[in-house]
């Protein structure tokens, strides 16, 4: 019976999740409106930066700082553009991440990938990491002593990828990347910012719920609420706004 209501809700939740963004970014022929990012460095700048974001994979495969390294089946340094102006950060891999070694591919992940789609962007467009590169048993929180451990690595990406904004995805990816206590409700909304180190400036970081927690609580306000932070960050791109997103 039980499983019965949760097929009932994963169906609605898939339906609604189609209407709310997808449907209005996907063009007749079944492609996101295609919206080229500006070219933000050159392609010799996107070559050095995905090498070096290579080295930077190869050293979390090597990882065994903390005990997720022994437990894990695969580690997920993260992937995508190399330059990328937006990356979305996560808080650790969940079970199918771990399976495949690639940043969100289970439930959450295609949710993202709406997301993203009815920003009008592809998934290779952006950057997607985590602050944690290694799946916690169970998928229980991340522990203070194994985000020390993993920190360095998101760091060192973001100073490579140089994103002009960074979302943040669930409050363990806000709290970790501002250094805050505050709860997401009060971090998201409006932009933050992300301070890469002495000498680097800012960068404009907007905290918004988790796609596992959208799942959960799938709720027309939630998901009202992740557009209206994901509008904000397509603004300050000065990306266009999907025409029936606009609202
Ligand atoms: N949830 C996360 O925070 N990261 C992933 O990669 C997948 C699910």
């Amino acid at each position: 019976m039980e499983q019965e209501v949760n097929l009932n809700k994963v169906v609605r939740q898939h339906l609604e999740m189609e209407a709310e963004f997808a449907g209005f970014a996907v063009r007749p022929e079944g492609r996101p409106a295609e919206q080229k990012q500006p070219p933000k460095s050159s392609e010799a700048e996107a070559a050095d930066a995905a090498k070096e974001l290579e080295a930077i994979a190869g050293e979390v495969r090597q990882c065994r700082q903390c005990e997720l390294g022994s437990s894990r089946t695969n580690p997920v340094p993260g992937e995508g553009h190399p330059r990328a102006r937006i990356m979305f950060v996560g808080e650790a891999p969940g079970a199918d991440e771990d399976a495949v070694g690639r940043p969100f591919v289970g439930r959450a992940g295609q949710l993202l990938d709406k997301i993203i789609a009815a920003c009008g962007l592809r998934r290779e467009d952006v950057f997607i990491g985590n602050v944690l590169k290694c799946r916690p048993p169970g998928n229980r929180d991340p522990r203070p002593e194994e985000i020390v451990c993993c920190i360095p690595y998101l760091q060192r990406q973001i100073e490579i990828i140089s994103p002009e904004v960074i979302v943040a995805l669930g409050a363990h990816a806000a709290k970790t990347l501002l250094n805050t206590n505050k709860p997401i409700g009060q971090l998201r909304g409006e932009f933050q910012e992300y301070y890469p180190g002495l000498g680097r400036p800012p960068i404009k970081l907007m905290a918004t719920y988790h796609t596992a927690y959208l799942l959960r609580s799938y709720t027309p306000e939630n998901r009202r609420r992740v557009w209206e932070d994901m509008k904000k960050v397509l603004g300050a791109l000065g990306l266009p706004i999907p025409e029936r997103g606009k609202s």
